[in-house]
């Protein structure tokens, strides 16, 4: 008898299972069991740590969801000097993780010039991957700081709602980020993509939207993380997303993405202090990024109220509570080479 497919039947996942996913509670166990299986076949048992520096909370941007938005008159902005950035990635080197990720609001403070210096830099004293988080640039920015050896490119897609999405990111399009995101990728940075579980007006519909378009994309990395309401944004009074959703999309993007780098991120450990990371491992996540940013500029990096602090040692208590191991080196995207055409795996064989 034909065993379980992985490749052939679950890629395939139609809008209606997804759905049906969604919304009945009562299927969680076959749900998480199966992003599991999908996941140790896939990605294997390594957890793979990215180091992330928060080196800016300067924002042009407006999003309404966003504690970094511009007109955020309340938080205290900050930006860390280069040496400062450069001192930081050899720590998380220094340490064994082999990526850095910068991130910061869409901050043009950081002209072409500066980044591609600092990138070059991190680049010459290390051998970390260095992955970007800093927004919609102009096109030949992106070539630049590739071209200074950038590898991987992190844009959210936040939702696949287009008018979600115009609604929350005043003057942007899902269209243009789309765009963005393809022509990242067809530079040749690993891309990551990714969808905020739970915004206001948000329905099923839209997330079975996310799902269907991150199986699509076929994104090198794919952040499913919840909404978490901030203080100082129009949001304010908005109920978070629930954590038990956010897993379960967790959970199907891992299903139709197969071997996607996938974080238990800190949205999710911030909505559940106490198992909020093992919990995402648990659904298919295979990646953890402890925060290097300073105490200092830590606590004005409020993209969301109540944002929990991930440590390398929390990152590697998590992994070692779930039996699963530290992934060594840079980590990079598994999809590289690998062609959907010719790879059918049947997971009884296999076993
Ligand atoms: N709740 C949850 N996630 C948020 N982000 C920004 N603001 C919020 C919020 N209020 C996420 C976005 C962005 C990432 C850096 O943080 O998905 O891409």
């Amino acid at each position: 008898m034909k065993g379980i497919c992985i490749s052939e039947h679950f890629n395939r996942m139609e809008r209606n299972e997804i759905a049906e996913f969604l919304k009945q509670p009562g299927r969680d166990y076959e749900l998480f069991r199966l992003a599991g299986e999908v996941r140790r076949f896939w990605c294997g048992d390594e957890v793979h740590l990215r180091g992330i520096i928060e080196f800016s909370n300067h924002c042009c941007r407006n999003c309404f969801y966003c504690g970094l938005r511009r007109e955020n008159t309340k938080l205290e902005r900050f930006r860390m000097a280069p040496e400062e950035i450069l001192h930081l990635s050899a720590e998380i080197a220094g340490l064994g993780i082999g990526t850095v990720v910068l991130q910061s609001g869409d901050d043009f403070a950081y002209d072409r010039s500066t980044l591609c210096s600092l990138i070059k830099n991190i680049k010459k004293r290390s051998d970390l991957a260095v992955t970007l988080s800093i927004g919609e640039r102009p096109f030949d920015d992106y070539r630049a700081f590739r071209d200074a050896g950038a590898d991987r490119y992190l844009l959210k897609h936040e939702t696949a709602s287009p008018e979600l999405y115009t609604r929350l990111h005043p003057g942007q399009s899902l269209k243009s980020r789309l765009d963005t995101l393809r022509f990242l990728r067809n530079l040749g940075y690993q891309t990551g993509a990714g969808n905020i579980v739970g915004l206001p007006g948000q329905t099923i519909e839209d997330l079975c939207d996310d799902v269907l378009l991150l199986g699509e994309l076929e994104p090198d990395m794919a952040s499913v993380g919840p909404f978490i309401p901030q203080r100082s944004t129009p949001l304010a009074g908005e109920i978070p997303g629930s954590l038990e959703t956010t897993l379960r999309v967790l959970a199907l993007v891992r299903i139709v993405t197969r071997n996607a780098h996938m974080p238990a991120n800190t949205a999710v450990a911030s909505l559940d202090a106490a198992s909020g990371l093992e919990r995402a491992l648990q659904a298919g996540a295979n990646v953890i990024m402890p925060d290097f940013t300073p105490e200092c500029f830590r606590g004005r990096y409020t993209i969301y109220d109540g944002k929990t602090h991930i440590t390398p040692e929390r990152a590697n208590a998590a992994i070692a509570y779930e039996g699963r191991v530290t992934g060594k080196g840079r980590g990079d995207s598994l999809r590289r080479g690998f062609s959907l055409a010719t790879t059918a795996c049947d997971m009884e064989t296999l076993r």
